[in-house]
């Protein structure tokens, strides 16, 4: 009896001594980004910028033009969105209303919010959601088949919201090549012969709007054109084109034709709306599904009604002011032209997402950031491996309407100069300690 007693201590001390304390596993490996913290933390990544919100900011104490902010239309600081803001905190406060929109969050304001959405992109029925992360995933999740019958397809280049969306889904899941129609249809062949033979089960394809990377649109009209040939059902993240597409801002469904053809269509309030929060808008049957079975919506508290109030009035100035996305298109056009003309590559962006494509590693693209940010006061992010392939850096620019000629010439000025060192190798390892 002893014996077997001290077997089995001596085979618990041998398990033992193969599992890992989890936050010791976490403090040697901490993950693709984490890795970088020594050298990155308040510089790279988590910077503060300081100030109000605009296309000049300070950053450690020095003022900057600021290339990085999703304020497309400048609403962040419209006098009339801060008075809104303060309006909604001072009559409300930060907590009404409390709980989640169907057990004690339901407001008229909410309502009204969403019927407005509604109008402004085409569709019979609006639900406001309180992130646009959790929204979008929760919305995936929500209409797919619990047993897995049902097939998801979607591009490839997706954002992280709607691959985890994907990734909680127990059924089949495809992804087509970026952009790449004849791909998607191969895709699509796949899924529909999935559901033929589960009889039950259907289709749910996914894309975007603007692809926040690459800057270029979904092929949105050819995906619809599709129906013709297959059944399924279209969701749209259009985070990026609400606001900055379209005659009426309505996004890039509208934009490409064919917003009647999107049947989900979803947007945050984080970009042109300069706000938390966001919508998704779809035919009322769709959407009164959606309000009674989104997890996130149904276990989380409701969208707080400043928030709501300030809401309101950005999405009355987006649609009384068409002159803020005009001045927006100009700064886009007079900045990506300027670009090109002095032969950099921003690829195949035809939106206000302004990637600029170099060529050098990751250590040149820090110090070439670090250059901008010291030498030229220009801040803007980077994109380096492993988000992109090895050898490559993409400095991303997001114009805005606010941002003035001085701020786009200065810019355009310190890009050549800095490109111009690039390509020196005046940044690599050895030599850019001058910097
Ligand atoms: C394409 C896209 N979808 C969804 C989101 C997530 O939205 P939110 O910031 O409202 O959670 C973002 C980022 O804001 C985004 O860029």
């Amino acid at each position: 009896m002893r014996l077997i007693k001290q077997l089995r201590l001596h085979f618990i001390n041998f398990i033992l001594f193969f599992i890992m304390d989890l936050f010791d596993k976490i403090e040697k490996n901490r993950g693709p980004l984490g890795k970088y913290m020594e050298v990155a933390e308040g510089y790279y990544m988590f910077p503060k910028l300081e100030g109000e919100i605009g296309p000049r900011m300070k950053f450690q104490g020095k003022e900057m033009i600021v290339w990085s902010l999703n304020n497309y239309l400048g609403l962040a600081n419209h006098p009339e969105v801060r008075a809104a803001d303060t309006e909604g905190t001072k009559q409300y406060g930060l907590a009404y209303p409390m709980g989640a929109r169907m057990m004690s969050g339901q407001t008229n304001l909410h309502e009204q919010f969403e019927k407005e959405l509604a109008e402004m992109v085409g569709k019979e029925s609006a639900f406001v959601v309180n992130y646009g992360y959790m929204g979008i995933m929760s919305a995936i999740d929500s209409i797919l088949d619990p047993r897995g019958r049902d097939v998801i397809v979607y591009d490839e280049e997706s954002h992280a919201c709607i691959i985890d969306g994907a990734r909680m889904y127990s059924g089949k899941r495809f992804k087509f090549k970026h952009n790449d129609i004849a791909d998607l249809e191969k895709q699509l062949e796949r899924a529909t012969k999935i559901v033929e033979e589960n009889g039950v089960g259907g289709i749910l394809v996914i894309s975007e709007g603007v692809f926040g990377m690459r800057g270029d649109q979904g092929k949105l009209k050819e995906i619809v054109a599709l129906k013709a040939k297959y059944q399924f059902r279209f969701l749209v993240d259009d985070a990026h084109g609400f606001g900055t597409l379209g005659k009426t801002g309505a996004g890039a469904g509208e934009e490409q034709d064919c917003q009647d053809g999107i049947d989900i269509y979803f947007s945050t309030f984080a970009k042109s709306m300069a706000m938390i929060g966001g919508f998704l808008a779809a035919d009322k049957h769709v959407i009164d599904f959606l309000r009674y079975n989104m997890r996130s919506q149904i276990f989380a508290k409701s969208l707080p009604m400043p928030f709501v109030v300030g809401g309101l009035k950005r999405l009355e100035l987006i649609r009384k002011h068409p002159e803020l996305k005009d001045k927006l298109w100009e700064n886009v056009n007079y900045l990506q032209n300027g670009l090109r003309s002095r032969g950099f590559s921003c690829g195949d962006s035809n939106t206000c997402v302004t990637p600029v494509y170099m060529n050098g590693e990751v250590e040149e693209a820090m110090a070439m950031v670090k250059d901008l940010r010291e030498n030229h006061s220009i801040f803007c992010s980077i994109v380096v491996y492993p988000v992109i392939p090895k050898g490559m850096i993409i400095l991303r620019l997001i114009p805005t309407a606010v941002h003035s000629r001085e701020d786009i010439d200065q810019t355009l000025d310190a890009f050549e100069k800095v490109s111009h060192k690039l390509k020196s190798g005046q940044y690599r390892p050895a030599v850019n300690a001058a910097v």
